[in-house]
């Protein structure tokens, strides 16, 4: 049975690997290779960094690390970010226990919301949001690929009586 802890700076080499891993999925799903550049790792080193980083989880198996999650803050809004579990691992319930230990972490705290900006080609993820109760929409980022993009843009998305692409 998998457990929860805070991230510790032992599990710095497990917790890299899977930033890795959250990069190839977003390559698998944009068919893009070039995400995450040449070392996609440096993100989770960026991560680490980040000012408004409050708390990062573990999950672990036997020892080993198998998810991450943590919490971004600022001022009474919190940000769950990242969540990801290694491939291996997925669909028996880590990522909904990492999830709702940040949504706890929230009210104990006292702040008034909690937001997560999954991709949205992201699908599995954006279905495992809303099972988790992130049912809300917020803001919504558009954008245009201007010069010399490759990316190729799928699925007509009705919303606000309009087509939009992922
Ligand atoms: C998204 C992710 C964290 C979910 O973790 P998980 O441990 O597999 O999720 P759980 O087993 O707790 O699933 C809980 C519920 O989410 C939904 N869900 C999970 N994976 C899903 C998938 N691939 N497609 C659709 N729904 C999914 C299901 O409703 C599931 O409920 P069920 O067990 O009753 O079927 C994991 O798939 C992952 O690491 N994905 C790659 C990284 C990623 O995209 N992270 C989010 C970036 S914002």
């Amino acid at each position: 049975m998998y457990e929860l802890r805070e991230y510790l700076p032992d599990d710095y080499a497990a917790c890299r690997a899977l930033w890795v891993e959250l990069t190839q999925h977003h390559r698998d799903i944009y068919d893009a290779p070039t995400i995450g550049g040449d070392d996609p790792g440096a993100d989770f080193d960026e991560y680490l960094e980040m000012e408004n980083r409050a708390i990062s989880w573990v999950a672990t198996l036997d020892g080993g690390v198998v998810g991450l999650t943590g919490l971004l803050i600022e001022g009474s809004e919190a940000e769950v970010e990242p969540v990801i579990v290694t491939a291996s691992q997925r669909g028996s319930g880590i990522g909904s226990a990492l999830v709702n230990r940040a949504i706890g972490e929230v009210r104990d705290r006292g702040l008034t919301s909690i937001k997560v900006r999954p991709v949205a080609r992201n699908a599995s993820a954006l279905q495992f949001f809303h099972g988790a109760g992130f049912q809300t929409l917020g803001h919504v980022e558009l954008f245009m690929s201007l010069g010399e993009s490759k990316r190729e843009w799928n699925s007509e998305i009705a919303f606000h009586d309009r087509e939009w692409r992922d």
